[in-house]
């Protein structure tokens, strides 16, 4: 049986599963090992939801709330746009429940989220993250119209649901108010939808007029929301690869007038602090993390005095394993900078010399090899003999040449099948001699001398050169 299925037959029997029960109620950390100049910063650590992020709480309260209304009824349908974490939440939501859950995401969202929400048995519409409202294949423009066009749809539209920011007045806000001991000056949030900023504001309003609680915001660089903040004008969006925060206008929720002040961050400064906040503090946060912490640690290292300050881990960094904490990634988008040579060495991704390289020996199978290439996503592997000397390489065209008769020939040896005349250019060669060895269908084995130093791929050379494409 499949996991809705299950789920669902659960929530027939009037038996909700207990995991929902477990929404909210996140534990608050505090940073000990970060410079916070004179301050203490605090971190909700919303990864500890179900489905690991923050919006597990407005999923539940938002279908809860369509319930009430009696704009979802028994066998109805979620359809929402998402980019990713509202969906993991609705989709357990709808599994409990029994709904069918269709969700628009865009394609520049990391694939850890969306195996995931297919497997909670949601379908996924994958559309377009380049193109803005307006635009057909604009991801809320798309869910709004999949809801007209499916009978008994409702269309959560989290951007502006008043049960979205209403979720973090009622449980988010009294849950930090609780646990800072009502001691608390200042918040830092990130705005996707702006139920968090908007639900926070009221909260903290509420129990200390007056803005006794400032709200700062952390955008990512190219989001318009922290210029929005400082001059009330909406300039023009750029890209930014952080997940689930940031935005190219200011959703219809979002309530920013108790913002005091806005910090930008870069992406690199993101993923450089999310990934110290894990080294220095042992906490797995996603990619907004970095953002929050990063504009957290700008906002404590300028105060003079002690000030209490809460930000939140957003989501778990597990969703972001192949991304922002898989060296090679960091390195091929260029958010880590490798010592150049000014050669055809820097186009090198995986570095022999520090043990990067996948590769198969002349006497490994052709299964060995072959499930080497599949689990790192690469279509060819250089065959090193023990000595680490490059002997040949084997590719896809080789292993099928051998295999595509008689599959049993995955039992004989890489060294039968592999190419050995080898297409090898030094460092200091040429990129016209690069092209022409990927023009004859080839990739290149860099070798100084006899060491054999990596390969480059004609995907190397294009993330190398978008690397250097003018800003
Ligand atoms: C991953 C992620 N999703 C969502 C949010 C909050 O967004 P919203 O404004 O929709 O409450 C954050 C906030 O920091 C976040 O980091």
């Amino acid at each position: 049986m499949r996991a809705t299925e299950i789920l669902a037959a659960e929530a027939s029997r009037g038996r909700p599963p207990a995991i929902v029960s477990l929404i909210g109620d996140t534990p608050l950390l505090e940073i000990t090992r970060m410079d916070l100049g004179p301050c203490q910063l605090f971190v909700k650590l919303e990864n500890q939801n179900p489905t690991g992020s923050i919006k597990d709480r407005v999923a539940l309260a938002m279908i809860e709330a369509a319930e009430r209304e009696g704009k979802l009824q028994p066998g109805g349908t979620i359809v929402e746009a998402t980019a990713g974490n509202t969906g993991l939440g609705l989709a357990l939501i709808a599994a409990a429940k029994g709904y069918r859950i269709v969700l628009v995401i865009p394609d520049k969202m990391s694939q850890e989220k969306i195996s995931h929400v297919r497997a909670l048995g949601a379908e996924v519409r994958i559309v377009r993250s380049d193109v803005t409202r307006g635009h057909p294949e604009y991801y809320q423009d798309t869910a709004a119209r999949l809801a007209e066009e499916i009978p008994g749809a409702y269309y959560v539209n989290q951007f502006g649901n008043p049960a979205n920011p209403a979720a973090h007045e009622r449980s988010t806000g009294p849950e930090i108010w609780e646990q800072m001991r009502h001691d608390v000056d200042a918040c830092v949030v990130g705005v996707g939808s702006g139920g968090t900023v908007t639900g926070l504001s009221r909260f903290f309003n509420r129990v200390r007029p007056r803005r006794g609680v400032e709200m700062i915001l952390a955008d990512p660089e190219g989001s318009i929301l922290s210029e929005y903040v400082r001059t009330k004008q909406l300039v023009e969006a750029g890209n930014w690869a952080v997940e689930g925060i940031g935005e190219d206008f200011v959703p219809d929720i979002a309530d920013l007038s108790y913002v005091t002040e806005a910090f930008a961050i870069s992406d690199a400064e993101s993923f450089a602090v999310a990934r110290e906040l894990l080294r220095r503090e042992g906490i797995l946060g996603g990619s907004s993390t970095g953002t929050l912490v990063a504009a957290a640690l700008r906002y404590c290292r300028k105060q003079t005095r002690r000030k209490r300050v809460v930000t939140f881990v957003c989501d778990t960094g597990n969703k972001y394993l192949s991304k922002m904490y898989n060296d090679f990634w960091m390195a091929e988008q260029g958010f880590v900078q490798r010592q150049p040579q000014g050669n055809l060495s820097d186009l090198i991704t995986h570095r022999a010399e520090a043990g990067e390289v996948i590769s198969a020996g002349p006497t490994d199978s052709l299964l060995t090899a072959f499930k080497r290439m599949r689990s790192a996503d690469v279509s060819q592997v250089p065959v090193l003999d023990e000595s680490g000397r490059a002997v040949g390489i084997l590719d896809e065209s080789d292993l099928l040449v051998k295999v595509h008769s008689d599959p049993a020939q995955f039992n004989e040896t890489v060294q039968s099948a592999m190419t050995d005349k080898l297409e090898t250019l030094s460092p200091s060669a040429k990129m016209q001699d690069l092209l022409a060895v990927f023009n004859r269908g080839r990739v290149a084995i860099v070798m100084d001398g006899s060491k054999f130093l990596g390969l480059i791929t004609r995907t190397d050379l294009l993330s190398y050169l978008r690397r250097h494409m003018p800003k």
